[in-house]
């Protein structure tokens, strides 16, 4: 069953409450965090994580676009992130890998995310540990950008390293440019939870644009 995880960077942060309860019946909230170092943005952090952790019982999907993340992955979870997602560049081997015990010892799950430019093998020894994968299908930093279909052999290739290691349950997620049309796409090269920020929130029924990428598109 695919998963949704509609993207916040796209709401109005102004009423943010009642933006995330009509998105309610998606899967994730995916909740993007950015320094404006890593990525050429700044967007929200732990403070406004907490508050949201008060008013939903969506699972919380924390994109952490940062320097260093290793030093807030476990601020982040306990501010009430499910699931931490950081990027393989932002760190050393040793980090990633106390990173992902030290998480895994607080009952959250933990992914690796790669930009473009990074190729599938970079989370290779992790992935056995790893409970997803985030491939970017842009340039991390902005919402509304255009869906980068040369990301579908990277896809792919992680489908088939997952398989390899035998970690079966870990989620290929992707991020950037997703609409029913580039969805398909993503679900056909193996990926299982989509992330969109414009695409559903540009909608007024956001329920029914929800069922509709479940559906990718169909
Ligand atoms: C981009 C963020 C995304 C972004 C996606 O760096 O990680 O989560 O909100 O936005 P759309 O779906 O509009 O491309
Ligand atoms: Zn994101």
């Amino acid at each position: 069953m695919i998963k949704i995880a509609p993207s916040i960077l796209s709401a109005d942060f102004a009423k943010l409450g009642e933006e995330i309860k009509t998105i309610e019946s998606a899967d994730y909230l995916h909740f993007d965090v950015m320094d404006g170092v890593f990525v050429p943005n700044i967007s929200v952090g732990i403070p406004v994580l907490e508050s949201v952790r008060k008013i939903t019982d969506m699972v919380l999907d924390v994109h952490l676009m940062i320097t260093s993340p290793a030093k807030y992955t476990a601020r982040f979870a306990k501010a009430g992130a499910d699931i931490v997602v950081f990027h393989v560049e932002a760190e050393t081997t040793e980090n990633i890998s106390a990173a992902i015990g030290e998480l895994h010892s607080m009952g959250k799950k933990v992914g690796l995310t790669l930009k473009p430019g990074t190729p599938a093998e970079a989370v290779l020894p992790y992935i056995g540990k790893l409970d997803m994968v985030l491939v970017m299908t842009v340039e991390p930093g902005f919402g509304g950008q255009s869906f980068m279909p040369e990301m579908l052999p990277k896809i792919t290739k992680l489908r088939q390293m997952i398989a390899d290691c035998g970690n079966s349950s870990c989620e290929i997620e992707v991020d950037g440019g997703i609409n029913p049309e580039t969805a398909a796409l993503c679900v056909q090269a193996g990926a299982t939870v989509l992330v969109a920020g414009s695409d559903i929130f540009s909608k007024t029924d956001r329920a029914a644009q929800i069922s509709r990428l479940r559906g990718f598109g169909r």
